[in-house]
């Protein structure tokens, strides 16, 4: 029998770029994300998030379907440039009053709202204002962190700070997190959001003592592609690039010894004050929420000098490269989705093992999934036992991972309902609940519940029991 904490928060997750729409509706100030489409790096033939799946205007009716399925927990992110108008900071009453509707109706229904303050959608007067290169992010960063806990803090329990802040680092321009004006380095970027996020917590441990706040970075374990050695060297620098070096900073408080050593290598340099150097001491996370779609396979790649740090252009899972150190490579033991993702759930169990092994704090799962393409039978049905089948394998893996000694407090898998994905449109269907619409045909964004939706109600009743 698997046994999940009573207390477990099963839930799902979304953010509110890629769920919302409304970009028009209650005074929403627009984000970089609202025009992603109309960049020239966004792949043609699919739609952006202008309407998204709507959920501005369905959040009543989102919110019973979720209380349908069970849920303890609900993972959403609230949008910056809905509730903050411009850099002086002016709130936007009606975007406030958005998410305390949401939040007040999750709570009638005994929900738990677990909220990303940033994910992805920075909005444009941050933008016009140096955006992430500027060491100013921080301080607006602050700003927006305190009108979130004056006016949510009384009802929110859980934050997470950034979503994915690796992937600023490595996929920033392909999913279009950092405009094209940006001039830093990717490691000053990410240094500058780590300060951001360390503030964030100073913030809250000060205005709300009770609640409980930490990151969400993409974490998974990386496998050297064969027993040479050269590829276990590889292995090790690859997680500590993609992985170590963005929960050492939080839960350690310092940048390690290696990444030090390596920026000097490739040449890049980070400007750290003596107060950020401070800040990022004195604000150590309550648990670790992290993201989990897949493991990566690394081989080695020697040449005589690093030339460069991490390439990426692909996505976020697949496409890794670091010049005169290795890449990432197809795993031949493991199916890809669709979409070229690979299917790893014993991949998860390690994962989980190695974060917890290693900072010893619990641990959230705030995103994993499977994005496919579905399309509705003539009865209006989805019948996606593939998603059952992935939910099982890797809920289990979960349950080994527990057994083994890992403290969990929450599964929030990516996602509740279809949304837009990152960069493949609307097609790339991840939710327990369909959403009826096309790329470019919005049609009537009929809710529609797929047969996971069932299974998932089921599992939540029996907490995991039955897996
Ligand atoms: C994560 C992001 O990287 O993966 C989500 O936090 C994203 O915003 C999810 O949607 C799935 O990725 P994609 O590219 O399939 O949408």
């Amino acid at each position: 029998m698997n046994k999940f904490p009573k207390d477990f928060l099963w839930g799902a997750s979304t953010s509110a770029y890629q769920f919302e729409g409304g970009i028009n509706q209650g005074g929403k100030a627009p984000s970089i994300m609202d025009k992603f489409d109309e960049r020239e790096i966004y792949p043609k033939g699919i739609t952006g998030f202008k309407v998204a799946t709507d959920h501005y205007n369905h959040w009543k009716e989102d919110v019973a379907l979720m209380a349908e399925m069970g849920f303890k927990s609900y993972r959403f992110s609230i949008s910056w440039a809905r509730i903050i108008k411009n850099a002086k900071g002016d709130i936007n009453p009606e975007g406030i009053k958005f998410y305390n509707n949401l939040i007040d109706e999750l709570l009638k229904y005994k929900i738990e709202p677990v909220v990303t303050m940033f994910h992805f959608d920075s909005p444009t007067f941050i933008d016009e204002k140096g955006g992430l290169d500027s060491n100013e992010f921080s301080n607006m960063f602050e700003l927006y962190a305190k009108v979130l806990f004056e006016n949510y803090g009384s009802k929110v329990k859980y934050w997470l700070t950034i979503n994915e802040l690796n992937m600023f680092v490595f996929v920033g321009e392909a999913i279009g997190l950092i405009s094209e004006k940006s001039k830093a380095s990717k490691w000053q970027i990410m240094h500058n959001l780590n300060v951001a996020q360390a503030k964030a917590i100073r913030l809250c441990r000060k205005m709300l003592p009770n609640a409980k706040i930490g990151p969400a970075p993409n974490i998974a374990s990386v496998y050297a592609n064969s027993n040479t050695p050269e590829d276990y060297l590889t292995k090790l620098t690859f997680e500590q690039i993609r992985n170590w070096i963005f929960l050492d900073i939080v839960c350690r408080g310092e940048y390690g010894t290696w990444f030090k050593n390596f920026l000097k290598k490739i040449n890049e340099k980070i400007i750290i004050t003596k107060e950020e150097e401070k800040i990022l001491k004195d604000s150590k996370p309550d648990f670790i929420a992290f993201n989990y779609y897949s493991t990566m396979t690394v081989q080695n790649e020697s040449a005589d000098d690093v030339k460069d740090s991490l390439i990426n252009k692909t996505d976020q899972q697949t496409g890794y490269v670091i010049p005169g150190i290795g890449r990432s490579i197809k795993n031949k033991n493991l199916q890809k989705t669709e979409y070229g993702w690979e299917i790893d759930p014993v991949g998860f169990k390690s994962t989980l093992r190695e974060v917890y092994d290693r900072y010893r704090l619990p641990i959230m799962i705030t995103e994993n999934g499977l994005g496919v393409t579905e399309t509705l039978t003539s009865d209006e049905k989805i019948h996606d036992d593939y998603r059952i089948d992935y939910y099982k394998q890797h809920i289990k893996a979960m349950s080994e991972a527990i057994n083994d000694g890992v403290e969990m407090i929450g599964y929030m898998p990516w996602s509740a309902f279809d949304l837009v994905s990152s960069h493949h449109g609307v097609s790339k269907r991840y939710g327990f609940v369909y959403v009826n619409r096309d790329e470019f045909d919005e049609k009537d964004m009929k809710r529609i519940r797929k047969d996971s939706f069932f299974w998932y109600k089921e599992l939540i009743e029996k907490n995991g029991e039955n897996i």
